[in-house]
């Protein structure tokens, strides 16, 4: 056995595989190391990474300014108990503050995008009182504990549904998906029935305090509104006096262009959450961010929620040194010019491959939609496919691409292009060229 084999097994012998049988936890590639859009494994052979790990590492790997700003708190002081205040809490906040939507300036810090949309839950249920239903959508995914997961529409719900690990009062809305229009109308004549709709549950069902979205759908569709629905969405809210939450948790941190998917339609949320980019990764953090509005209703009621490690030092150390790279690269002017590539290569890619049912995206945030027959658009897998034991097409071309030197993450139906944000317009070509050969795989199984 090589030293590397040694360390796999004395890894996965003594841990849990998250979001999968256990079985299938035996030989996860060694990672050696990761610079630049690169992760090297044991042999140093570059993989070039087109989705930054799980859409988190947005600057890339190894980014020198971010992990020196960590080393620097770490040396002063790693960490201390949230009830101080500190002047890395004090640094971290005005720097999201450039960002943060304005009117968002109210800020509770935990360490994933799960704590940041279950804290948003409890906010929302305790400003809401007697309101306490939420409103989801069947293609998202909102995190992993009992809130996060009853939020979720995809199959991880169903998973935690069984085992009685999920919490009641959320009801799900049909979803904005042009390319399986659950309503089965066409863009424009919809009239986007799917935003309408949610206005007539909110009416029926009573008691809705709010609705939670993901802007672009990431995890499960990289689903991008027609243009007319978010701002109508913001409207039904107001006019239901119900709260908007957006979950900015992938779709955040110029993953979409600008800082927030949100801003691309100019819509303003009640509260909003984050993670995975907000450090790029360096650091687990997460964010709620609310209006002032709905922290003073908190004065002089408990705000009944909170972490040992929320406002963690070493975490809040990673948020300005991010910011200030995000800045930095959007004024280069690069990741625009880099996007318009992509689409433009992701497009061309369709012409190639009969596999690829749809192409659709923004930014850097781009899915590929695998199916086995173009005309009549019958998937290849479908949504209960998920974590059974049937093999699923997309799994089958991104296993291929690894083993060519392209690490893409797959879901049940699609493949995700969503490169570091420092990615060049040569690097995408180069993930573009392994795509073109492992796209074969499918299209020898289409019709
Ligand atoms: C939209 C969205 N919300 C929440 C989460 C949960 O974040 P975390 O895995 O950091 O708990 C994710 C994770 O992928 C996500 O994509």
């Amino acid at each position: 056995m090589t030293k590397t084999e040694e360390m796999v097994k004395a890894l996965t012998e003594h841990t849990y595989g998250t979001w999968r049988r256990q079985e299938g936890w035996k030989t996860p590639l060694f990672i050696k190391d990761a610079e630049g859009v690169y992760i090297y494994d044991e042999k140093n052979r570059p993989i070039l990474d087109f989705s930054s790990q799980l859409m988190c590492s947005n600057l890339g790997h190894k980014n020198k300014v971010i992990i020196e700003a960590i080393v620097k708190q770490a040396e002063k002081m790693p960490y201390i108990s949230p009830g101080f205040a500190c002047e890395i809490r004090a640094k971290a906040t005005a720097a999201l503050l450039t960002v943060l939507p304005k009117g968002l300036d109210q800020i509770f810090y935990s360490t994933s995008g799960t704590e940041a949309n279950e804290a948003a839950m409890k906010i929302t249920r305790q400003y809401m009182f007697p309101n306490f239903k939420v409103i989801s959508r069947y293609h998202s995914y909102h995190g992993a504990t009992a809130v996060g997961v009853s939020l979720t529409g995809d199959t991880r719900r169903f998973y935690a549904e069984r085992a009685r690990c999920t919490v009641p009062g959320i009801v799900f809305a049909p979803d904005v998906y042009c390319y399986r229009c659950p309503f089965g109308l066409k863009y424009p004549d919809c009239n986007i029935q799917c935003v309408e709709y949610l206005d007539y549950m909110i009416k029926e069902e009573g008691n809705v305090a709010a609705i939670f979205i993901e802007p672009v759908v990431g995890t499960n569709g990289k689903l991008v509104p027609p243009k007319e629905y978010l701002p109508r969405l913001k409207e039904i809210c107001d006019e239901n006096g119900i709260l908007l939450i957006a979950d900015e948790v992938m779709s955040g941190w110029y993953r979409t262009g600008p800082a927030w998917a949100l801003d691309n339609w100019n819509v303003k949320p009640d509260i909003l959450t984050t993670a995975k980019g907000c450090s790029a990764a360096y650091a687990p953090v997460g964010v709620t961010a609310t209006t002032k509005k709905i922290k003073d209703h908190f004065e002089d009621k408990v705000m009944c929620h909170g972490h040992t490690y929320a406002m963690h030092p070493l975490v809040l150390a990673a948020i300005p040194a991010a910011i200030a790279e995000y800045k930095k690269l959007m004024a280069s002017g690069l990741p625009k010019k880099v996007s318009k590539h992509m689409e433009k290569k992701l497009s061309e890619l369709k012409k190639r491959h009969e596999c690829i049912g749809d192409v659709r995206g923004i930014g850097h945030f781009w899915a590929l939609e695998l199916v086995k027959n173009r005309k009549t658009r019958e998937p290849f897998n479908v949504k209960a496919d998920k974590f059974t034991t049937k093999p699923i097409m997309t799994d089958k071309v991104a296993a291929a691409a690894l083993k060519k030197g392209l690490y893409i993450v797959s879901w049940y139906d699609h493949l995700c292009v969503a490169p570091p944000l420092i990615i060049t317009e040569k690097q995408v070509d180069e993930g573009i060229a392994v795509l073109d050969e492992v796209l074969k795989i499918g299209d020898q199984n289409a019709d």
